[in-house]
């Protein structure tokens, strides 16, 4: 099976595309939660966090560790809720972003953010409350050992976030190669595979969500936001990029649309 690299990873979020593709996203790049057909994706996503930091337990004076930040939405989230939050990600262009966003806000003195890789954390052992980790298991095999990493910075009785997009079993495998392919990302599993691995690793759940239903009508609105875009991005980027983007957005929303594209979050305590 293809892998993608780090260089790759970095290359993909630092790029000029994504920033185009960051700025249709907003500053959660993850599902949403809708409440009614037509809201925006902003509420939606927060949302989103909003339930599983509610399910997590998260609170003022929590201390959360945060992987594959993005460029710090959930940080900021969960800053406003009266964390403190150590966040990272592999993307120094993302970090970058995170840090400015974070000053703008008013949140610097509450959020630190580093780059890091999640399979190898730069921290200590048994610190944080909690362990966020949304959207980014999906670029390695090796879920178990960011799993592991994430469950050691945890203090006894820590919960471990985790969220990601997964595959059905059902989906056609040419299909789903190429959408690998095209996303860059390899490492889609199923609902199924992941509570196997958490099985295997002996981890309580303490909730288990899947709203896959969600994954259709928030590409869609990505995909609807790229397309009103269109012609002032390719002025910026060039048309090559935004096509693919379009393209690439517009086939997540029929992998929602026909129930092969999943998204699931579980919140977990490490034995
Ligand atoms: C879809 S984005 C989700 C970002 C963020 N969690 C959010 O919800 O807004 C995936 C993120 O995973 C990060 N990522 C991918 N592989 C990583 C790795 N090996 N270590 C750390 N971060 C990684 C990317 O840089 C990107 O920020």
């Amino acid at each position: 099976m293809a892998e993608t690299g780090a260089d790759e990873i970095r290359a993909k979020y630092g790029s000029p595309m994504f920033a185009l593709l960051t700025s249709c996203w907003g500053e959660h790049l993850h599902m949403g939660v809708f409440e009614s057909p037509g809201e925006a994706l902003a509420p939606a996503t927060e949302r989103a966090c909003a339930m599983m930091a509610d399910d997590a337990g998260i609170g003022a004076g929590a201390v959360v560790c945060e992987v594959a930040c993005g460029i710090g939405g959930s940080s900021r989230y969960l800053a406003r809720r009266g964390a403190r939050v150590e966040a990272s990600n592999i993307s120094p262009e993302q970090v970058a972003t995170a840090d400015a966003l974070n000053r703008d806000a008013g949140l610097a003195e509450a959020i630190v953010t580093r780059e890091a890789d999640y399979h190898d954390l730069p921290y200590g052992d048994g610190w944080a409350d909690a362990c966020w980790n949304v959207e980014a298991l999906l670029y390695t095999d090796d879920k178990k050992r960011v799993l592991e990493e994430g469950a050691r910075v945890l203090k006894p009785g820590g919960r471990l976030i985790v969220s990601d997009l997964t595959m059905d079993e059902a989906t056609p495998p040419a299909e789903r190669e190429d959408l690998a392919n095209r996303v860059g990302a390899h490492h889609y599993w199923s609902v199924a595979r992941y509570d196997a691995l958490v099985a295997e690793l002996g981890y309580r759940v303490g909730k288990r969500a899947v709203l896959s239903e969600f994954v259709e009508p928030t590409f869609a609105r990505v995909t609807a936001s790229m397309l009103a875009n269109r012609q002032a991005f390719s002025a910026r980027v060039g048309a090559e990029p935004v096509e693919a983007a379009c393209f690439r957005l517009e086939m997540q929303r029929r992998f929602g649309e026909m129930g092969w594209l999943g998204w699931y979050y579980t919140v977990l305590q490490p034995a």
